[in-house]
């Protein structure tokens, strides 16, 4: 299997990481493909917690090199602060290559996404408020500026200087903090400066170990219903983090790709604004928090949180091409006296078997449960099928059954080493 994707199958902190790390062993390249500093992946290792938002994910092992491809668009603070704080805890990221043709994030990427919330009102989407959205509108509007721009420092400072004057304009008309001109191309210079090193031809990078026989993972951030294109837009980044985007974010073709992995919790959670029918606001909504420590690795807030969602799930399937999937966070549904699944939706009087294409529908439509019972007994340390409770191998039979791909991992803790293969 030279290329293997992971893609969230649900809004986003499905446990992609702690299954990019577990898969990392098989792997000696990978590769965030979109995306930015708006991820929080999180590994846990020997009690220690380590939360990335750009470092991909295989970074805890020597054997790996880690790439942030061209899809991802990267800030330079953030990047760095990382790179200290990882090395500083004795991992090394001097292995870590940029692609040339990712896109920067600067401060006034951040000052629009904060006014364009603020102007959302109570409609605003939620945003990490990284600007994740503005950087992604200004590759698409070709005014960018790339990592590979600091490979010619005077070129790059004007660049700044010039994007800066012109971004402010546009920043004080509509009443927000214009950037330190001044302040911003000194910090950036010395940046681009510190990023030179790690700026590599990432595309030429991958299809030459790939020619030499080696296997690469490409890390998801985000998740399908968070996609740009197939998510609840405008509830969605700005990105594609279906496995499509893998390809545009990464330069590998789509038949170098044979193995899909989409992650899922046992439940749902989300993070911002949109539609979630499953949604659970009662004890049960509180409990999955509580246990599952449900709040934002990257912002601090509390996600939304309900039952799973198969019909999600199956559109997963369609639009990721998933081979199969890895279900995480069993453990957190310990002790409940029954578990309910969503396996289609009711809408108008009619029974809806697939996701419907519009936001406006979805938030109207009542999920068709399936109920289990639940088992007391803590999954903490099930290492064998055969040693899950009835309910818990029940659960994950009805999911393969409903979603029409096999389960292979499931996971039992968030420590590195509680998962174990079911098939
Ligand atoms: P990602 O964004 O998809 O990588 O996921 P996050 O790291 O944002 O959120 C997943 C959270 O669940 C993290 O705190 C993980 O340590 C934790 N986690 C991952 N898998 C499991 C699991 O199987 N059980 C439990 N209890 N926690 C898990
Ligand atoms: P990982 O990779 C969960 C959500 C935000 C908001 C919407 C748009 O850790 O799964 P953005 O800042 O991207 O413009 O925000 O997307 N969001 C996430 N939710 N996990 C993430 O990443 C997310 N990244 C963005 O909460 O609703
Ligand atoms: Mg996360």
């Amino acid at each position: 299997m030279p290329v293997t994707v992971v893609v969230g199958a649900q809004w986003g902190d499905e446990g992609k990481a702690k299954v990019i790390d577990l898969l990392s062993k098989e792997h000696g390249y990978v590769v965030r493909y979109q995306g930015g500093h708006n991820a929080g992946h999180t590994v846990v290792v020997g009690g220690e917690r380590y939360a990335l938002q750009l470092t991909p994910s295989g970074v805890f092992y020597d054997h790996v090199i880690p790439v942030i491809g061209n899809g991802v668009v990267v800030d330079l603070p953030t990047l760095f602060a990382e790179i200290d704080a990882l090395t500083a805890r004795g991992i090394s990221c001097e292995r870590l290559r940029v692609s040339s043709l990712a896109h920067l994030i600067f401060p006034w990427h951040q000052a629009h996404d904060a006014i364009a919330e603020a102007m959302r009102g109570d409609d605003k989407i939620g945003t990490t408020l990284k600007g994740i959205g503005p950087a992604y509108a200004d590759k698409a509007r070709r005014v960018g500026i790339r990592a590979g721009d600091v490979l010619d420092p005077e070129r790059f400072a004007e660049h700044v200087r010039a994007r800066a004057l012109a971004e402010n304009k546009l920043i004080a008309e509509s009443g927000g903090e214009p950037v330190d001109v001044d302040g911003v191309v000194a910090t950036f210079r010395d940046l681009g400066a510190r990023l030179v090193p790690y700026v590599t031809d990432t595309v030429s990078l991958l299809h030459d170990a790939l020619a030499t026989g080696a296997h690469v993972l490409l890390e998801g951030a985000q998740a399908t219903f968070l996609d740009l294109d197939h998510g609840t837009y405008p509830y969605v980044t700005s990105s594609n983090p279906t496995a499509g985007g893998a390809c545009a974010g990464t330069g590998l073709g789509p038949r170098d790709i044979d193995r899909i992995v989409g992650i899922t919790k046992a439940y749902t959670t989300r993070v911002g604004s949109g539609p979630f029918p499953t949604e659970l606001t009662d004890d049960d909504g509180d409990r999955l928090v509580d246990v599952g420590r449900e709040f934002g690795t990257v912002t601090g807030r509390r996600r939304r949180a309900g039952w799973l969602d198969c019909v999600m799930l199956r559109q997963a399937v369609r639009l990721n091409s998933l081979t199969e999937l890895a279900l995480t966070k069993l453990d957190v549904l310990d002790g409940f006296d029954t578990v309910k699944v969503c396996t289609d939706y009711r809408v108008d009087g009619r029974t809806l078997t697939s996701y419907p294409d519009r936001a406006d529908v979805l938030a109207n439509v009542e999920p068709v449960y399936e109920t289990l019972e639940g088992w007391g007994t803590g999954l903490g340390g099930v290492r064998e099928p055969a040693n899950l409770p009835a309910g818990a191998r029940a659960l994950i039979e009805l999911v393969e059954r409903q979603v029409g791909v096999p389960v292979r991992v499931v996971g039992v803790g968030a420590e590195r080493d509680d998962y174990l293969i079911w098939s």
